[in-house]
Parts: structure tokens; sequence; C-alpha cells
């Protein structure tokens, strides 16, 4: 067995964000929607750089235009989760492409993700878990209609709330109202922050929305005293590897920075983000990993226990997992 055969948990992925290209083209095709300027020659998503890569995100996402296209994704996703050995999988789910914030709508398609999702854990094994997530450069207002989403679908399926979304626009402290609702109903936290904006945003994220994990959170490493004040606080982060370094923030895994924040005992966990817009997937993140600082299965047993720690389900469905 090598290191990419392990169980794996996974603690941030978005779900319009793992869809794969050519699922994508066949909805296109479906509907009748030219996506073409999206794609390169060979099928792949085209992109030059993080804000185009958020605009051609937006576009694919155009044509998840209902329920049933996103127990479709779903399905997917999950087929492709569970084939690289993920066992628990937390899902970034954002209302603003699932109904446009309308909460009734939003609960029609959490309750088609939710079934697809019932039926990918009865023949696969894989559990999966929502965490709603609004999308900062769409603003304060938008993100409130998602946290209101987000505390009225609370229970043991919607387990956390987040934020994604360009983090050069606004401040964490400026979405304050939409994680203070989350957390009176019970959700737990966490938001993209040290990914394009450096050391102060994963500050305010900790000390300001109150979050106890960073999507991300790698620019920390910037900055010694946050180093040591992640580890002190035990905030786990959710680092995505292959992401960062195809979204040009670090030429290469042997200069990512998860094993500095690791060995400095900062609480890290691996995921893919966006696996078929950065040509990853778990596995590929493992065995990257191993070869580029000789991590172990013990280093990738730990990586693992750490994330079902910092998991946002419940006892059970963790005990489950195990
Ligand atoms: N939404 C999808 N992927 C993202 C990323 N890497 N950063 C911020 N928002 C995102
Ligand atoms: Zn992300």
């Amino acid at each position: 067995m090598t290191v990419a055969d392990l169980p794996k948990v996974e603690l941030h992925l978005h779900h319009e964000g793992a869809a794969p290209p050519a699922f994508i083209r066949q909805l296109a095709h479906e509907k009748r929607v030219d996506l073409s300027g999206i794609f390169t020659s060979d099928g792949a998503y085209d992109f030059r750089d993080f804000t185009h890569f958020l605009s051609v995100y937006e576009a694919a996402s155009t044509v998840l235009t209902g329920p049933e296209e996103f127990r479709r994704l779903t399905i997917a996703i999950l087929e492709e989760s569970a084939a690289n050995g993920v066992v628990y999988s937390e899902t970034f789910l954002s209302p603003d492409f699932c109904g446009g914030g309308d909460l009734h709508a939003w609960r029609d398609y959490l309750a088609a993700i939710q079934d697809a999702a019932g039926e990918a854990e009865a023949k696969h094994g894989i559990v999966l878990r929502g965490v709603v997530t609004c999308v900062r450069h769409f603003g304060p207002d938008k993100a409130k209609a998602a946290a209101l989403c987000a505390a009225e679908t609370t229970g043991d399926w919607v387990v956390g709330f987040g934020m994604g979304g360009n983090e050069g626009v606004g401040k964490q402290g400026d979405f304050g109202w939409s994680f203070d609702c989350a957390r009176e109903a019970g959700l737990r936290l966490t938001t993209h922050a040290g990914e394009f904006a450096g050391p102060d945003s994963v500050r305010d994220a900790v000390r300001i929305l109150g979050v106890e994990r960073i999507g991300h959170g790698v620019r920390a490493i910037e900055d010694p005293d946050l180093v040591h004040e992640l580890a002190d606080r035990g905030t786990t982060l959710e680092v995505c590897p292959g992401s960062n370094i195809v979204l040009g923030l670090y030429p290469n895994f042997a200069a990512h920075p998860i094993a500095r924040l690791r060995d400095a005992g900062v609480k890290v966990t691996v995921s893919t983000d966006d696996p078929p817009f950065f040509h990853t997937t778990m596995r590929r993140e493992y065995e990257m990993l191993h070869e580029a600082f000789g991590w172990a299965k013990e280093d990738f047993a730990a990586l693992n226990a750490t994330a079902l720690d910092a998991a946002f389900c419940d006892g059970n469905t963790r005990d489950r997992v195990k």
C-alpha cells in the first residue's frame, strides 16, 4: 500500500469547483449555452490568474440551474472522491449558486444534494456534510442571505458556515453579522484567509470572526507571531497545496509552507479546493507531499486524525468514519 491508498478526510472542497469540465460541457450542450470561452482546446478549464479563475468558475456555474443539476453533480463528485479514497468530505455549498439566496429555493437544492449524498454513501461508503458558504466579492448583503439560509437549515447535515471568494475585496470584519448569525444558530465556522491576502486577514478571521478553521491560511507563515498564535489557539488550517501552486502562490510543492506550519505546531490538513480546475485529486496531493517532504504513512495518519478532529460533524458521524 502506498501513502496515496490511505483513507482520507477532506475538509475543503467547493461543490461547483469540483464539477468536472466534461460535466459542465454536457450541461451547456443540453441547455444550448455557449461556454466554449472557458475551456482550453484540450477541454480543461482555462484561466490565467485568481480573479480570472473566479469568473470562469462563475461562468461554469451558470449551467447548474436547478436541484436536478446539483443532484447529478453531487453523484459525480462523490464517485470521484470515493475513487480517491476519501471516506469523509465537507463541501462548500453557496446559496448564491443554489437559488440566489432565496430560502425556499435553497431548501429544494439542499434536499436534492442530500438525497444524492445518501445514495453515494450507500453505494461507496463516503460520508458528506455541508458547509454553507457566502461569496466575499458578492458583498455583505448577499452574505446575510446565505447566513439566514444556513441558520434555517442547520442540523446534522448542514454543519458549518464559511466564506470563499475574492479575499482582495473588503475585510473579514465586514461579514461579522453573518458569522454571528451562523454561530448563534449552532453552526461551526471557517473562512478563506491568508490565501490572496496576508497575515492580517488570518488574524482578523480568528480574532474578529472567531472562526475555528481557516481555508488555506498559508500566508500566516509570513508572520512568526501569528504562527504561534494559530498553534496556541489550536486553529486548523484547510491547506490546499495543489490549488496554491496552480494559482501562483508558490512555485512547487517543495516551496509550499505546509511542512513548516506543521513543524511549528499548527494543525494542518490537506484538501483539493476545486480539483478539476487545479488538475488534482486527493491521491495526487498525498503523492506530491510524500515526494516533496518524505511524509510517510504515520504522517498522513496524523494528518487525517487532525482533520477528523476538526470536522464539523457530530460525534456519531465521526465514530462511524473512524
Ligand atoms: N472559491 C472557489 N475556490 C476558491 C479559492 N481557492 N479561494 C477563494 N474562493 C474560492
Ligand atoms: Zn477554497
